[in-house]
């Protein structure tokens, strides 16, 4: 169907007033994720109604679903998760479909648009229908890319940019990614080879063809060696384990170097302005472009090339639970994507 007629077909599209969502009702092990018929949410006035057609599993997910926080971090559990049971019952951060309806003061988009999303804590893609701020990270899906491989850039791309936005990457810039298979990983990896950058990926061997493939120069298999005893330096290291804090790295921070966390525990958050003052490398658990700008950002990059998404496993929406356990694994490679009927 060309752009024209499907523009003209999603704008005679009906919303039903419930739809099919995978519903987290308590904290739990993946079978507690259930596919319910819940209201079709509306959009406010400056909000976007988006009919999914893909989203993904992310380990995201796997937290607020198992309650599964880092060390240090247990106390944020009733404000960050909820007490008794998941406070946003419908998981899944990111989304790929159309729009179907646009909110009275939305100028930016209109029926037919095929977007990418990103909700973030808000969640609430694992369902049919996902509003979403106009003005916020929503952007157009690059070309004919596939909504399940946008779906696909998302969750890891988008932390990609914004953590790298930190950084300054130039030819010869030497990062080390530690936790180069995951989502996060794998954008990060191809952004800074793409950005010229000398990328070392950590990970295991099974993913070294992987990590080469998606750009980097040097494969460190953790198994075998410990990075951080070596005699090797890296301007920039990012970490996307959980294992890799500026105590055991400072070692191989070159000076003015930067710790990209992120993954951090508790005690990590809490000593890293320290660390930083102290050691004159700058250590942060946080990026610093979000919203439009970084879900742009993504687009962008996928636009241009620099950018692929890695597609681990395909799941129907039917098979969500399947898609959790193999999350839970901690094996998955790229993203879990999660077709939506
Ligand atoms: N701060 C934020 O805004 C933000 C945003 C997104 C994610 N995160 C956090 O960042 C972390 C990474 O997220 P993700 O989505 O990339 O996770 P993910 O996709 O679930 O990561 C899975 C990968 O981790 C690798 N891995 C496991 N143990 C490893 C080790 N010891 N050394 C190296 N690699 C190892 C696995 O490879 P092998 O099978 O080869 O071991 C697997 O491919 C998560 O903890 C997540 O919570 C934070």
């Amino acid at each position: 169907m060309d752009r024209q007629a499907e523009r003209r077909t999603t704008a005679a599209h009906t919303v039903p007033a419930s739809m099919r969502a995978a519903v987290a009702a308590r904290f739990g092990a993946p079978e507690v994720v259930q596919l319910r018929d819940v209201p079709t949410p509306q959009p406010g006035p400056d909000e976007v109604l988006v009919r999914v057609h893909a989203t993904t599993v992310s380990i995201a997910d796997h937290r607020l679903r198992a309650a599964d926080l880092p060390r240090g971090l247990g106390f944020l559990r009733i404000v960050a998760l909820g007490a008794f049971r998941p406070r946003k019952p419908i998981l899944g951060m990111e989304a790929a479909g159309e729009v179907v309806r646009v909110g009275a003061h939305v100028t930016g988009f209109a029926p037919g648009d095929r977007v990418m999303v990103m909700r973030g804590g808000r969640m609430g893609c694992h369902a049919q229908y996902v509003t979403a701020r106009a003005e916020g990270a929503v952007a157009a899906i690059p070309g004919s890319m596939s909504y399940e491989d946008a779906a696909a850039l998302v969750f890891g791309g988008y932390t990609a940019v914004s953590f790298l936005d930190r950084v300054d990457l130039s030819e010869g810039t030497r990062v080390l990614v530690n936790g180069a298979s995951g989502a996060v990983g794998t954008a990060v990896v191809q952004l800074a080879s793409s950005a010229g950058a000398h990328v070392t990926a950590v990970t295991s061997a099974r993913n070294a063809d992987l990590v080469r493939g998606l750009g980097a120069a040097q494969v460190v298999d953790y198994a075998a060696e410990d990075f951080a005893t070596g005699e090797d330096r890296w301007d920039v290291i990012v970490e996307c384990v959980g294992n890799a804090p500026f105590s055991r790295v400072e070692r191989v921070l070159a000076p003015r170097g930067t710790l990209l966390l992120v993954i951090a525990d508790g005690p990590s958050m809490l000593r890293e302005r320290a660390q930083s003052r102290r050691s004159g490398k700058l250590v942060t658990h946080t990026g610093s472009l979000f919203g439009t700008a970084a879900i742009e950002a993504v687009a962008a990059h996928a636009a241009a090339g620099d950018l692929r998404p890695v597609v681990d496993r395909t799941f129907d929406l039917d098979d969500i639970v399947a898609a959790h356990r193999y999350v839970d694994t901690g094996r998955k490679r790229g993203a879990v994507v999660v077709r939506v009927p």
